[in-house]
């Protein structure tokens, strides 16, 4: 806790002072007004503890924070928008020998796969919220966390939508992040970053907090929003391309899309916070991240056999664990760190197709609305 920040609660004109340190101090733009103060110049802007008024907006010094907040205004788009009339006819349909019902293998991946992400879209969104808001004292990289929090929402909105379509048992659905162990280990080593972060008396400002601050945007964008969600991607687009549940297969590609720009943000607010902070990118704590990587892809292939025992037709865990080694290569290399394993190539090219949503020259036929479409994915 910085010095100035109250120990206790005070009362009064004691109160008020005390508020107004912790708020200047902290960032969070709710402090007391410096009438007097001089204009904001960009070079006093910064990722984390500046001292700029987080209130204006302008002058912008993140350019790419903003194009973001841009891009996924572009690509605004509701759940509702996409039918599940042909969804509902084959979760509704049973298995025959010929294939065009959906195999038991299939419905316990979907329901699990669903099971992670219906909890997985609040704990990213109270994230955002309520750790990494506050803490990034950039009025640009709020912009955006305001943009993103929003299609967390959306995201959330659409597991309850396919909820309600197909008649799921929405207790089974939304308990599965505390009954089923795959699922609740990933969500309990993502939360362990965040917790402390919730703190009421947490502040950046030491190497340590600023540490554990870094600490949290990559146990959340990199490892839960950069890696976890991608087997989940690959196995709902793969029924997709086998023309199974094509409604949800459409949503996800509407959250992918989005969760690409997420991911992005998070890359680039995690590597400008360590040009303006290189003290904090030491050796011990690049090998502590990748660390954090390493164990995070184990957690995702386990979660990967959990969802796949059988497997099924042109998917499998083994290929899901090939999978997950080539983005957690990826995501290494994003953050300025070596691969963690020699030699892996994708499984699955075909998922860089279904990211460049520009190739998909019928995607947007089925919309409702027209919307403005984004720039190019990097993912
Ligand atoms: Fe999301
Ligand atoms: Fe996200």
């Amino acid at each position: 806790m910085p010095s100035g920040a109250p120990a206790v609660s005070p009362t009064g004109a004691a109160a008020d002072a005390a508020t107004d340190a912790a708020g200047a101090q902290s960032g969070t733009g709710l402090g007391s007004i410096d009438a007097g103060g001089g204009r904001v110049s960009v070079s006093e802007k910064a990722m984390i503890n500046a001292r700029a008024d987080v209130n204006q907006l302008l002058p912008l010094k993140y350019g790419w924070a903003w194009e973001k907040y841009l891009a996924g205004c572009n690509n605004h788009w509701m759940p509702t928008e996409v039918s599940m009339q042909a969804d509902i006819a084959l979760w509704k349909r049973p298995a025959d020998p010929t294939g065009t019902g959906l195999t038991e293998a299939e419905r316990t991946m979907l329901k699990r796969n669903l099971g992670f992400f219906a909890t997985a879209e609040s704990l990213v969104a109270n994230n955002i919220v309520l750790a990494v808001y506050r803490q990034l004292t950039n009025p640009e990289c709020r912009q955006y966390l305001l943009r993103q929090a929003f299609e967390e929402a959306v995201h959330t909105h659409t597991f309850q939508y396919i909820c309600t379509s197909l008649g799921l048992d929405e207790g089974e659905l939304f308990n599965m992040y505390r009954e089923v162990p795959s699922i609740t280990a990933k969500d309990a080593w993502a939360l362990q970053y965040t917790q402390h972060l919730e703190d009421p008396d947490f502040r950046t400002g030491t190497p340590e907090a600023d540490q554990a601050f870094l600490r949290d945007l990559i146990a959340f964008y990199v490892v839960f929003e950069g890696m976890w969600f991608y087997t989940g991607f690959a196995q709902i687009l793969s029924l997709g391309r086998r023309n199974k549940m094509v409604g949800i297969a459409e949503q996800y590609q509407y959250i992918l899309r989005d969760e690409s720009i997420h991911l992005n943000f998070g890359i680039d607010v995690i590597n400008q916070i360590k040009i303006e902070n290189p003290h904090l990118w030491s050796s011990e704590f690049q090998a502590e991240v990748r660390q954090m990587l390493a164990d995070a892809c184990e957690l995702e292939i386990a979660y990967g056999r959990d969802t796949m025992p059988t497997g099924m037709l042109g998917l499998n865990a083994e290929q899901c664990e090939r999978y997950m080694h080539f983005i957690t290569n990826r995501r290494c290399v994003q953050i300025g760190l070596a691969p963690l394993f020699p030699d892996v190539d994708n499984p699955f090219p075909w998922m860089s197709e279904m990211m460049d949503l520009k190739k998909e020259k019928n995607f947007f036929e089925t919309r409702v609305i027209e919307y403005q479409t984004g720039s190019g994915l990097q993912w």
